[in-house]
């Protein structure tokens, strides 16, 4: 029977190359460009793989920004029937201005086990750590979910630090965290890093609030692997992705579990960090009279049995 762990390694090189690639651009204030570098890189690194794979959640869409196409067929198409969700430069912003927390990412997973989100850009998420799986209902009030997750961790409440993007739609949000006694690491940008530092319990505890699709699902996969637990549910912002997705009827209303996110455990998520990070390095690059060293630190969590690796690779170019 195929196991997806035998794609580790290949995939691993699949971020790898695409950090490479666009690392000589992290600090220039272009994130276009960067990003397409990434996509390219990654792309030529996927059909080297031999396996039938499809990406499934390609991002870009929402913002109009090179991508890898939702339905693009990918690797040399002999082997196992691969899903592939990816996000050649997550924080474009934070990569463009070399700040902490840019990474490229991806996961994978059997063909048929990821949640198409069809014209929905925008996802609710809530993410805690595995010792609150099970425990936490998602409709219930912030601060009672909050006080479910500080028993579950065994924390006072005022130690309880929760993730969020800086966005206005969710002033609200952090005031409710507030009232409730619990802290809020607010950041300009990065989800899917506030999603994995609270699946490792790195620096904080939860993630709530509003950000990509594609982003999501790539959390989905990271929480799964790792027995965390996630909420997800479809919240349109733009005015012409609302009426897509009422056209669509795509439910806005209901909380989707991660195991609907995601539907099996054998899932590969990977990442390697481009500028600085909490749980990943980010590329470094050094010179001497042969040539140019290219370090990059790659952090791979495999669903199969919840083992996190971090792998480090130094490649003379
Ligand atoms: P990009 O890498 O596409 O720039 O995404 C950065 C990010 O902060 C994500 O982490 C997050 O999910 C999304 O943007 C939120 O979208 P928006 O910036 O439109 O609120």
């Amino acid at each position: 029977m195929f196991e997806l762990t035998t794609l580790k390694i290949p995939l691993v090189g699949v971020t790898e190359s695409a950090a490479r690639a666009c690392a000589p651009y992290i600090g220039s204030g272009n994130k276009e460009e960067g990003d397409g570098i990434a996509v390219d890189a990654m792309r030529a690194a996927l059909n080297g793989i031999e396996m039938d794979g499809t990406i499934v959640i390609g991002e870009g869409a929402k913002d109009e920004a090179p991508m890898l196409y939702d339905g693009e067929n990918v690797g040399t198409g002999q082997g196992a029937k691969i899903d592939i969700a990816v996000d050649p430069i997550e924080g474009t912003n934070l990569f463009a201005f070399d700040n902490p927390g840019s990474i490229c990412t991806l996961a994978a997973a059997p063909a048929g086990t990821m949640y198409r989100p069809g014209d929905c850009f925008y996802m609710d998420k809530q993410i805690y750590p595995r010792a609150a799986a099970g425990r936490i209902d998602p409709a219930a009030p912030v601060a009672e979910r909050l006080a479910l997750l500080a028993d579950a961790v065994n924390k006072e409440i005022g130690d309880i630090k929760v993730f969020v993007l800086k966005r206005p739609r969710h002033d609200d949000l952090v005031q409710q965290i507030y009232r409730a006694g619990a802290k809020v690491k607010l950041l300009g940008d990065g989800d899917v890093n506030g999603a994995i530092m609270a699946i490792l319990n790195q620096g904080v505890d939860a993630l709530l609030g509003i950000g990509g699709t594609p982003e999501g699902i790539v959390s989905a996969c990271a929480a799964r692997a790792m027995g965390a637990e996630m909420f997800g549910r479809m919240a349109p912002q733009k005015d012409e992705e609302i009426a897509a997705c009422e056209r669509s009827g795509v439910d806005t209303v209901t909380w989707l579990h991660r195991d609907d996110l995601i539907g099996v455990d054998d899932i590969l998520f990977v990442a390697t960090g481009l500028t600085r990070g909490d749980y990943v390095n980010g590329v470094t690059m050094a010179r001497d009279a042969s040539g140019h060293f290219v370090t990059t630190d790659t952090i791979v969590i495999a669903g199969a049995n919840g083992n996190v690796r971090r792998i480090s690779t130094t490649v003379h170019q």
